[in-house]
């Protein structure tokens, strides 16, 4: 099968098209053709060993010292089944399924569990549409649910809201009834104000800790402020959310039990099926829609990887495979 595999660390060019050997099916996997992946901040922090902060060095000893230990990167697909495991109960041949790999989604064919973190896809939508869903919206939605608890009537901001997790972060939490503010720059406020923000800030002109206003959530999807000088547009009780990990977010995370007030809340987002089925949920309860900024084919992944190092106002979307024509006959 066709694969794209990422040999050593670098640049987008260093991503090379190879023909591998199909993956194994066990009695409790499922097969699946990848029909689109996208390429995902992950996915391009983890093919330049881009780890931030204090995770530089034991990021490279998890995820290989000189290049990436699984090499066929890809984390999140939409696809069809074509082949099931003897004692496989969930799915069938011919189930169109999206979700999230731990790796090997830049691939013609990958074999999950039947349990992994995947389910069959939200009605009316293309395998790009589907794939374009699970990273961000399950990270905004893991975020601003289990770690902030958001209930409706709340101030939340969002510093990223325009990015991969921010669009969906932005849908999210208006869904939850939050007064959302977006702050972006300024090319993405008519996008900001399509998916609902009820107040855009515009990063390059206006500092939002000086206006004044306090909110019970602060999420810092883009890493560009801290907690201790978000403290004072926090309510008492309010919550910094972030997606990096530093030595003063665990110091603060530790000591968010004994002192109360005011919480720093980090995690790393680990989906499981049921996260997906609740995205899917959200899709098909309207609350959440994707936004493709642009899709290329399979042979162009490295121009796919460029191009969202650009800042695109979209998922960019990997093609690895046409649609099919006709429904399989399970
Ligand atoms: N912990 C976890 O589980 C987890 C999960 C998913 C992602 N992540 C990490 O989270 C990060 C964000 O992911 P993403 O997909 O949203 O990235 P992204 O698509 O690159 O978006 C980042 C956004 O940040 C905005 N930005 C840049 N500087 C800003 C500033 N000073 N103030 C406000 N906004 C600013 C940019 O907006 P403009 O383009 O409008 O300037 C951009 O849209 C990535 O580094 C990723 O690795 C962590």
């Amino acid at each position: 099968m066709k694969a794209a595999y990422t040999p050593i660390y670098g640049t987008p060019n260093v991503i090379e098209l190879r023909e591998i050997g199909a993956p194994m099916v066990g009695p409790k996997d499922v097969l699946i053709a990848v029909h689109a992946s996208p390429v995902t901040a992950g996915d391009r922090r983890l093919r330049a060993a881009d780890f931030p902060a204090i995770t530089a060095i034991p990021g490279r000893l998890m995820m290989g010292v000189r290049g990436p230990r699984n090499p066929v990167q890809g984390t999140i697909f939409a696809g069809r089944v074509i082949e099931v495991g003897t004692e496989v109960q969930r799915y069938k041949v011919g189930d169109d399924v999206f979700g999230n790999a731990p790796h090997g989604a830049y691939a013609e064919l990958l074999a999950l569990p039947e349990d992994a973190a995947f389910t069959t896809m939200p009605a009316g939508l293309s395998y790009a549409e589907a794939a374009a869903i699970p990273y961000g919206a399950g990270t905004a939605l893991h975020f601003l649910t289990t770690l902030a608890d958001v209930r409706p009537g709340e101030r939340v901001l969002l510093l990223g809201a325009s990015g991969g997790v921010g669009r969906y972060a932005l849908q999210i939490a208006k869904h939850l009834g939050a007064e959302v503010t977006a702050v972006c720059s300024g090319r993405n406020i008519p996008l900001m104000r399509e998916l609902g923000a009820d107040h855009v800030i515009d990063y390059r002109g206006e500092d939002f800790t000086q206006s004044g206003q306090k909110y019970d959530v602060i999420f810092d999807i883009a890493d560009a402020t801290t907690f201790g000088r978000c403290r004072g547009s926090l309510t008492p009780e309010g919550r910094y959310l972030t997606l990096f990990a530093s030595l003063g977010v665990l110091l603060r995370m530790a000591l968010n039990k004994l002192v109360g007030g005011q919480r720093a809340l980090f995690a790393i987002a680990m989906p499981k099926r049921e996260d997906v089925e609740a995205l899917r949920e959200l899709v098909d309860a309207g609350a959440i829609s994707p936004v493709i900024a642009q899709s290329f084919p399979f042979d162009q992944i490295i121009e796919a990887h460029a191009h969202a190092e650009r800042r695109p106002q979209g998922d960019v979307i990997v093609d690895v495979a046409e649609p099919p024509r006709l429904r399989a006959v399970a």
